[in-house]
């Protein structure tokens, strides 16, 4: 027997596991300092009244003959994807039923829409980038090409003609830095992929964090020409506090061929055969967050934790710290003070006043000498957080 020995080439545990573990050490050596963690992007706010009563109903439907359901449809109930159809025509992008694929997360689809691409293609991702992006691929032994988002780029990065891929990720609002593409510049992705024959594949799960009245895209296919080139991966966990419920979709185009073959009739196919699909109640719970009150509820938890953001800024801005983030994104991406490195600012933090961040040198070799937090703490916890670090750097 031979293992899949692309494991080799990874980094023995993933970034949040180490992250965890580092602090789990602290906890044990130090059982009386109160850490704060503001590192992985874990929501604190419970889920809203809706969802909480849609899931209530769905469970007493559950327990009788009429209501009971078995399985499902693999790829997700029509009465969750008609309201995701909805929400998208809000910005006049229009979607068949058969485009959207409800999924338990958007971490699960990242790493399993690789089922539909043959290991020889070459693979672009941004640097620093959600580390899902790279260990799937490393996995699967792919060859992959970073491509650096710094300072200078805006943390944006634009192809040209000398990049040679056949697989882009692309994730705006950006995790970690917070960055969120145009129009403009989407269409400039879009029409690369176009040229070079070419998939997108395009995380949205921060679309929830953009400015609502901002003419930033919250998906690919606001712009023209997407629908050939790119799918989507959208997650209920930030936008509705689902990190636990675990319920996201994905959009794959019916226009999507590559090789003579249907990318959407492909992903059928492979949901079929290896998912049964999201549990009914959290479904009917996943429907409630776009009804008009869940709309509402969702947006107060939206904001708040975007009050924690500025909070944060506030702290930042007074030290002279540059940051990025935290207006259209949870995240905020910040320079570690004193030229230090990435991992030695995270064990400053957490040795010093008990703080946990999530380095950016995880994110990707350019996201060393960067630091991320995020805005999903509590208020409290924030406000006592910045309190100290005022008082560590003053
Ligand atoms: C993060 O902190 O980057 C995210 O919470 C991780 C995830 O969504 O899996």
């Amino acid at each position: 027997m031979k293992i899949n020995d692309n494991y080799k080439n990874l980094e023995t545990s993933y970034l949040f596991s180490t992250v965890k573990r580092k602090v789990k050490e602290f906890c044990d050596k130090n059982p009386d300092k109160k850490v704060i963690r503001l590192g992985i992007g874990d929501v604190t706010r419970p889920l809203c009244k809706s969802v909480i009563a849609a899931m209530h109903n769905a469970v007493d439907e559950m327990g009788t003959y009429k209501g009971f359901h078995g399985y499902g449809p693999e790829q997700g109930y029509d009465f969750l994807k008609e309201k995701i159809q909805s929400y998208y025509l809000k910005n006049n992008v229009k979607l068949e039923l058969n485009e959207i694929f409800i999924s338990d997360g958007a971490k699960s689809d990242v790493g399993n829409i690789l089922d539909l691409f043959s290991i020889e293609n070459k693979v672009l991702i941004p640097d620093p980038v959600y580390p899902a992006y790279v260990d799937t691929n490393i996995m699967n032994g792919r060859k992959i090409t970073y491509i650096k988002a710094d300072k200078e780029n805006d943390f944006l990065p634009i192809p040209n003609d000398s990049y040679k891929a056949d697989i882009a990720y692309i994730c705006s609002p950006n995790n970690p830095t917070g960055a969120v593409y145009t129009k403009e510049q989407l269409k400039i992705w879009v029409d690369w992929a176009l040229k070079n024959n070419a998939i997108i594949i395009y995380d949205a799960a921060y679309e929830c964090f953009i400015e609502r009245d901002s003419e930033l895209p919250k998906s690919i296919f606001e712009i023209e020409g997407a629908k050939k080139c790119a799918l989507e991966i959208c997650s209920l966990s930030k936008m509705a506090g689902f990190t636990g419920t675990r319920c996201g979709y994905t959009v794959v185009p019916n226009d999507l061929n590559f090789d003579d073959m249907n990318l959407n009739k492909m992903w059928l196919r492979r949901q079929t055969t290896k998912f049964n699909g999201v549990a009914y109640i959290i479904q009917r719970g996943a429907e409630a967050v776009f009804s008009e009150e869940g709309q509402k509820e969702i947006r107060e938890n939206i904001n708040y934790y975007k009050n924690n953001a500025r909070i944060m800024a506030q702290t930042l801005t007074k030290h002279n710290i540059y940051f990025t983030g935290g207006v259209n994104s949870p995240y905020i991406w910040l320079k570690c003070p004193n030229n230090m490195g990435s991992w030695e600012f995270f064990d400053y933090l957490l040795n010093e006043i008990g703080i946990v961040g999530t380095p950016g040198a995880g994110f990707g070799k350019f996201g060393e000498g960067y630091l991320r937090l995020t805005a999903f703490g509590t208020y409290e916890d924030t406000k006592e957080a910045m309190e100290r670090l005022d008082k560590l750097l003053s």
